[in-house]
């Protein structure tokens, strides 16, 4: 019933789930990663910013539950005999999400533990000062996790970074794509500011710059969703529904609170479902038509939220049936294909040296793994890769910030 369909175009970690008349249905069973982007003693100094249990962020990038998947990251290289003879040494320091803090961490790293390469931060304010002095000090930094938001992604700006993390830019080029594949050229935006993580406002911002970039779609109306009952919805449909029938409701949440159960619901329930319509979910940090529950289940998105199965689960399922998905995956694109292996062993490898968490990560909270540990670990990776390549062409330049995003943009399959 539910396709995913890869646009070659696109970013090729942004994953398109269509239960709409699927012209082209492709099973993508690999992914393409493409990312813009001679140590003395032959060490390699990797320095880590990264958020250890602030309230938040935790169950996306948590420290307790994803440092371990830059060893995993480093032990794939040294399987696949990459930069033999090499070493890596990890220096972990906390910026507990926090800009200020991060930005001192940043300067301890870069000028008393003299890295080579800073990963993290894993979140778009902290991301800000960390990218200045990264260019600053010239030494490259790549990002992962929820960094999403488009002014980092700027390279005039920041000529020494990488960016793992899907952005809403991105999100918003596969979104004209994939209207264009169906031949439509306008829709309605409806976004909901709730949770105030930026999210939705960045990606309507987004949204206008591709628009007005490539001025083939045109968004007929944009309108903020601000009561999120059923009556609050309701009424906002009858008001987009008057101006167009492609409607892109945008909410904070990873698909993972109700909000779109309640949106297609009130949908299916008042005529709003039909052939006419369709609904573009664009959304960071989901997997579309799985969602990932606490424990490590999944329900559909149809089903309500820790009740078991009720009748109404029917009735969403109608709307959802009129809609696309357009979504990151939660970022877990290059781990290979047993993602729960890779989660099991990020588990299991942070009671290891050097990570030694033990106590404090015996708690039941840190027994799955952080929704992007996926991509700390393509961070590693691709900064081997990089190295490789860089040490063959230009060993002097190994450190060299402005020099090493060329060497990042990269093809892996994983
Ligand atoms: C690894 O990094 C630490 C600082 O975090 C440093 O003290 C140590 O000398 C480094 N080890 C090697 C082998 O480079
Ligand atoms: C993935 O790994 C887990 C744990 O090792 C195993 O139980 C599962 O069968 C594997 N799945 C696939 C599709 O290989
Ligand atoms: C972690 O444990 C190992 C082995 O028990 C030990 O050699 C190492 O020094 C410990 N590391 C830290 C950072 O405590
Ligand atoms: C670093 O790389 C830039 C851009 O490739 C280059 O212009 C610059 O000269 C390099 N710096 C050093 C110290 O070699």
């Amino acid at each position: 019933m539910f396709y995913i369909k890869w646009i070659p175009c696109c970013d090729p970690l942004i994953f398109v789930f269509f239960a709409v008349r699927p012209m082209n249905p492709i099973l993508v069973l690999f992914l393409v990663l493409q990312v813009f982007g001679q140590p003395p003693g032959n060490v390699f100094q990797l320095g880590f910013l990264h958020c250890d249990d602030v309230e938040g962020s935790s169950a996306y990038v948590s420290y307790r539950t994803s440092a371990s998947a830059a060893s995993i990251a480093i032990d794939r290289l040294k399987r696949e005999n990459r930069l033999v003879g090499y070493d890596f040494n990890f220096t972990i320091l906390y910026d507990q999400c926090d800009e200020n803090v991060a930005a001192g961490m940043a300067v301890q790293l870069f000028a008393n533990y003299n890295v080579d390469v800073l990963i993290g931060p894993t979140t778009n304010i902290p991301a800000v000062p960390v990218f200045s002095l990264a260019y600053f000090y010239n030494r490259p930094v790549i990002t992962w996790g929820l960094t999403s938001s488009a002014a980092l992604d700027d390279v005039t700006r920041y000529p020494t970074a990488g960016i793992l993390s899907i952005g809403s830019r991105s999100i918003a080029v596969a979104f004209r794509e994939v209207m264009l594949e169906y031949g439509w050229d306008q829709f309605v935006f409806a976004y909901s500011l709730e949770g105030n993580d930026e999210k939705c406002e960045t990606l309507r911002d987004d949204f206008q710059d591709m628009i007005a970039y490539y001025q083939d779609l045109v968004m007929s109306y944009s309108v903020q969703i601000t009561d999120h009952s059923e009556a609050g919805m309701l009424a906002i449909l009858k008001d987009a529904s008057t101006r167009g029938r492609i409607i892109v409701p945008c909410f904070h949440e990873g698909n993972s609170r109700g909000l779109h159960r309640r949106w297609m619901l009130v949908a299916a329930r008042n005529g709003f479902v039909s052939e006419e319509y369709v609904y573009i979910f664009p959304s960071l940090r989901s997997k579309g038509y799985v969602v990932p529950q606490p424990g490590g289940t999944v329900r559909y998105p149809w089903e309500e939220l820790g009740k078991g199965p009720q009748p109404s689960d029917q009735e969403a399922l109608i709307g959802f049936q009129r809609s696309i998905f357009i979504v990151d995956m939660q970022g877990q694109g290059g781990v290979g294909s047993n993602y729960t292996q890779f989660e099991e062993e990020v588990i299991q490898r942070m009671r290891q040296s050097p990570y030694n968490c033990t106590d404090a990560c015996s708690g039941p909270t840190y027994q799955q793994a952080a929704t992007y540990a996926g991509q700390l670990h393509d961070a590693v990776y691709l900064y081997g890769l990089a190295m490789e390549k860089m040490l063959q062409e230009d060993p002097k330049q190994y450190r060299n910030g402005t020099e090493f995003p060329k060497y990042l943009v990269g093809t892996f399959q994983g």
